[in-house]
């Protein structure tokens, strides 16, 4: 068993066997009905006695929650997902001799320790200080330039989704005599390329272990916009991920945009009748799949934003690690409507939250039940 006694499968292990007969699931841990991590499933125990342990009450079995006050610390992590979700970075921008556009970023990689669930402190890799890393936007046709810098105590890329030369993939190993391969701590390397094709594409560290380094947290999401843009909307990106808070190769949170429960706890508000465009890139290492599923409503597909013409109307989207799409849809009427990863694994490990339509004031009993869930991690899950 993992070092600090948690894991994602002793979790669920005891989830199921408290589950049953009797479907606890999502909606019982949202409602604060569901098993707390004294129930998880120990080594020896029968999944009969654990289920038993699971149904004992509360009384018996304290252990932290979201209703006893405690949040993720957004300031210590110095990023927050409410405001990841709109934080476009347009770097900045020069006109070039003969008209051209010129955009420029420096994206800096350092250490940091940051707290992915109340509690839960997690060893990451970060590009500028956040994971995901900065969604840097830019236009078909522009030359993009991005400077590079590794103040990590590791080597590190970024090896950019689209289309370019070779020496600038960010491939350890290719591109090394132009400095274009493994930038090793202290140094730094500046890619440069056409922004082609437009589309939401994605960035992340190539440096082996390359599941390591992407699971640290080294990733985020790449958008080039067509040239004619797209229809005005509320705009927001989606990356999901997870951490493998004791390095078993296995997650035990999940999320979007890194803080498990985040938007139970802050839904996305949004307005009732307008146009919502979500960027959304699966991130995940070690789990092959990942999908995003929307209540009350149905999107307009476009996989990986290279078409202006939606392939699919649906509500539930699935993706493999790298993949990524544009969805756009917009609520008919008020009220909260979760939003999940349609593997409930994942969405009962944090992957899960709400779009809250209409007035802010109003807090549908939905999500006021969902705001006093309970989480399967507790004082277990603390570092
Ligand atoms: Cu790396
Ligand atoms: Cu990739």
């Amino acid at each position: 068993m993992s070092k600090n006694g948690i894991s994602r499968r002793r979790l669920l292990g005891g989830a199921a066997a408290a589950a049953a007969p009797a479907a606890i699931g999502l909606s019982g841990l949202l409602n604060g009905r569901g098993p707390g991590p004294d129930s998880a499933l120990a080594a020896g125990e029968s999944p009969a006695a654990a289920g038993h342990a699971g149904h004992a009450g509360h009384a018996e079995f304290p252990h932290a929650t979201f209703a006893a006050g405690t949040s993720v610390d957004h300031r210590a992590n110095g990023f927050d997902p409410t405001e990841i979700l709109r934080d476009f970075d347009y770097g900045t921008t020069r006109r070039l001799p003969g008209g051209r556009v010129l955009r420029e970023w420096e994206i800096v990689a350092h250490d940091k320790e940051i707290e992915v669930a109340p509690g839960v402190k997690f060893e990451a890799w970060t590009y500028n200080g956040r994971v995901p890393g900065p969604t840097l936007r830019g236009r078909e046709g522009e030359l993009l330039r991005i400077r590079f810098v590794n103040a990590s105590e590791h080597p590190h890329t970024m090896h950019f989704h689209g289309i370019h030369r070779a020496g600038v993939d960010g491939m350890p190993g290719i591109g090394e005599l132009g400095g274009g391969g493994q930038v090793e701590p202290g140094q730094s390397f500046t890619y440069e390329f056409d922004a082609s094709p437009f589309g939401l594409h994605l960035y992340h560290c190539h440096v082996a272990p390359l599941a390591a380094h992407i699971a640290r947290g080294l990733y985020g999401a790449f958008i080039i916009d067509p040239k004619q843009g797209r229809p005005e909307a509320d705009e927001m990106v989606m990356v999901m991920n997870g951490f493998d808070t004791n390095f078993d190769l296995a997650n035990e949170v999940y999320a979007v945009n890194t803080v498990g429960f985040h938007y139970i706890n802050e839904p996305i508000q949004v307005k009732r009748g307008e146009l919502v465009r979500v960027y959304l890139v699966n991130a995940l290492e070690y789990d092959p799949l990942n999908s995003f599923h929307i209540h009350g409503n149905f999107f307009q597909f476009y996989p990986t934003g290279t078409s202006l013409t939606p392939s699919e109307y649906t509500d539930t989207v699935i993706q493999g690690q790298g993949q990524r799409g544009i969805l756009e849809f917009e609520f008919p009427f008020d009220g909260d409507y979760m939003f999940h990863a349609h593997v409930s694994e994942f969405a009962e490990l944090g992957w899960t939250g709400f779009f809250r339509v209409g007035d802010p004031a109003k807090l549908s009993a939905a999500a006021a039940a969902a705001a006093y869930c309970e989480l399967p991690w507790g004082e277990q899950g603390k570092a």
